[in-house]
């Protein structure tokens, strides 16, 4: 069923669908009728977002959630730990864990923004999972989750259905959707956006015209499946930045039917279509905005998630790569898979940078070096998938990436050996 923000409905058991009402007075086979709202009830139509769940039990059945008592390394905003950085900062990727762990403790927290309470910002996570979820499930009340796998296929059980999720497409799961990660090609790696404010949405094409980028057609959203498991599972929330967990004596996924517009959804990131100059200059990085989460001002997101794929090159006399620059927004990167047209070394798979509001960067001497001295016949960068969450305000690093030894200390120096220009004097 592809789409993104859609209506869709879709029933595992035939006529398990209400028909002409939401809520009848009682729904076909003894199911419990049930919205999710992932915006307010008034949200204007173009913005209203909630689907309608026919499950075998309602999710008020649930014994109260206490603190999850295993300590971690997610952390949520404000981000507060330690003073903010205005260095540039780059990581090396995150290691496997030798142990079994699951997507739940592999999470990790780079950085973010905003306040969770008062729903604006982000927070950038990364997981690093050896194990799948057996009889437990997550869920998020503090925003969406964009999910980006670098290694390993992620099987993802929803309730409102089953998507698999391999390393070059994203799953984006709505706030307070259950769901279970498990693990079917072996340990699995990735990046997270956890988006607290407005709903990840296509960006406007304007003179683009109506295709281009991500079309809608692209992003696939599940059938309704369900599990009628009465055995206990265990539910994991995030909930103003605290993990919390309860069990129930039942699987979570009993959802049998559902209709709305409010529903997780992948998308393969192969499919964007590049837009590009073809005479000179090189356009900002705008042009490859796969999602957006817009603020309260225009054109000035809280998050774009932008991808850099492969493409060809054509512009005439023109520096190629990523200009040198300084931008207001701040900006995180990640690397999926080869490499990136900006980095001749340092910027690997699973690792990360982060240019923060207002510092230099751009090519490092060793790219420029060879942009300027290249040939400008067409060529095409293969072999390639780079990904940038760019964020309105200063992504603020969590005190674990400040201090993790993964963090590279000598990554100003990519940019120190430049020769100084020579005007005649
Ligand atoms: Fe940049």
């Amino acid at each position: 069923m592809p789409g993104f923000g859609n209506h869709f409905a879709s029933e595992a058991v035939a006529g398990a669908l209400p028909v002409g009402r939401n809520s009848p007075q009682k729904v076909p086979y003894g199911l419990y009728a049930e919205q999710l709202s992932g915006t307010a009830f008034t949200a204007p139509r173009a913005e209203n977002r909630r689907s309608w769940l026919y499950r075998l039990r309602p999710t008020a059945n649930h014994p109260p959630f206490r603190p999850y008592a295993r300590p971690g390394l997610i952390r949520s905003a404000p981000f507060d730990e330690v003073p903010p950085s205005p260095n540039r900062l780059r990581w090396d990727a995150l290691p496997l864990p030798a142990d079994p762990v699951d997507f739940i403790d592999g999470l990790v927290t780079y950085a973010g923004n905003g306040d969770v309470g008062a729903g604006t910002g982000l927070a950038i996570h990364a997981y690093a999972a050896t194990a799948s979820m057996v009889d437990r499930a997550f869920f998020d009340a503090d925003g969406e989750l964009l999910i980006v796998p670098q290694q390993g296929t992620l099987r993802l059980v929803t309730e409102l259905g089953v998507m698999t999720v391999a390393p070059q497409s994203i799953a984006l799961i709505p706030r307070g959707m259950r769901f279970r990660v498990e693990l079917i090609d072996g340990p699995a790696r990735g990046y997270v956006c956890e988006n607290y404010g407005a709903l990840f949405r296509l960006p406007d094409l304007g003179p683009i015209g109506s295709n281009g980028l991500a079309n809608p057609r692209d992003f696939e959203t599940p059938v309704a499946a369900f599990e009628d498991e009465d055995r206990p599972h265990e539910i994991v929330q995030k909930f103003q930045g605290g993990l919390w967990t309860t069990t129930l004596d039942h699987s979570p996924f009993d959802v049998v039917a559902w209709h709305g517009n409010l529903a997780p959804c992948r998308y393969d990131l192969t499919r964007f279509n590049t837009i590009n100059t073809v005479s000179f200059d090189h356009p900002d990085p705008s042009i490859f905005t796969v999602l957006t989460s817009p603020s309260d001002t225009p054109g000035t997101a809280n998050c774009d998630f932008v991808i850099f794929p492969p493409r060809w090159m054509v512009a005439e006399d023109t520096f190629r790569p990523p200009w040198f620059h300084r931008n207001v927004m701040s900006e995180f990167m990640g690397l999926i898979h080869g490499s990136y047209d900006a980095k001749e070394g340092g910027f690997i798979p699973g690792g990360a940078s982060l240019h923060n509001q207002m510092s230099g960067h751009g090519p490092d001497q060793a790219s420029y070096e060879k942009a300027v001295a290249a040939p400008l016949a067409p060529h095409k960068i293969e072999r390639t998938m780079a990904f940038m969450f760019e964020s309105r305000n200063v992504l603020r690093p969590t005190r674990w990436a400040s201090e993790t030894p993964l963090a590279q200390p000598d990554y100003d120096h990519v940019w120190s050996n430049f020769t100084k220009g020579n005007p005649p004097q």
